[in-house]
């Protein structure tokens, strides 16, 4: 049994160099070095730039695998709410990537980094009043968990975007699953590093199944059902 056990770790710790972090994960990036700082009040609060806006600020949080169709569903998703009047912003991996978390990698602490600094970042939009659409892998559940916590309950919409991992392949859009393959690139998810699906995601949907416009869909369904934003019937 306990060979069994070894086996099992021995054969992760190849596929996933970095699995074990998870375990004695502390993100050093994340250490609070600002002392003597103090809350200062806003004069306007989040309450009346919810009613200028009609509008309930909250995170639409996408997660699946590289080629899932996160991205295209969160603007299609913001493309609609958008036609309704609502106020949106698309908060993008590649995107933010480019400028705020330019210096942060695909390691499991550099993805905890983005993760939990996206999740601080999406906090602001929320209490701006805006309905701020994540686009990321975010692969751990755990980095999910912590950005969910810093969101007021039933604000935090979890939407995992469902896709096998051949389809995203197949569909490739970026060439960069024939690049993990070919070793090019390191702990590429789902190839090299792992993803970890929700255990109970708000919605679910199957990019592989639906079109993008039956995916957004069922995305708003979710927010008028539970008065994110109302109903148009
Ligand atoms: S996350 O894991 O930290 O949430 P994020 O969504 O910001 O990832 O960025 C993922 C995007 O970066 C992918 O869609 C892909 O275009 C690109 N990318 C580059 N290297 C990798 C990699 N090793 N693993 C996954 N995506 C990668």
């Amino acid at each position: 049994m306990i060979q069994v056990h070894y086996l099992a770790r021995h054969i992760r710790e190849i596929a996933y160099p970095n699995y074990y972090y998870e375990i004695t994960r502390k993100n050093r990036l994340a250490e609070q070095k600002a002392t003597n700082i103090t809350w200062h009040e806003a004069t306007v609060t989040k309450q009346e730039r919810e009613q200028l806006l009609n509008q309930k600020g909250c995170v639409v949080w996408f997660t699946g695998l590289s080629g899932s169709g996160k991205s295209t569903l969160a603007n299609a998703v913001a493309h609609l709410l958008h036609e309704r009047k609502h106020h949106t912003y698309v908060l993008d991996g590649d995107n933010v990537r480019h400028g705020l978390n330019k210096n942060l990698g695909f390691s499991p602490e550099d993805r905890e980094e983005n993760i939990r600094r996206v999740g601080e970042v999406a906090k602001l939009f929320v209490d701006a009043g805006t309905i701020v659409m994540t686009a990321f892998i975010s692969p751990y559940r755990a980095d999910r968990d912590q950005a969910r916590e810093l969101i007021a309950e039933n604000r935090f919409v979890e939407v995992f975007v469902e896709c096998p991992l051949d389809v995203c392949e197949e569909r490739d859009p970026k060439g960069l699953y024939k690049k993990a393959r070919a070793g090019e690139i390191k702990e590429f998810t789902g190839i090299s590093a792992p993803y970890e699906a929700p255990h109970i995601p708000e919605v679910v949907v199957n990019t592989a199944e639906l079109s993008i416009i039956e995916s957004a869909q069922q995305v708003i369904t979710f927010l008028e059902k539970t008065a994110l934003v109302p109903s148009e019937k």
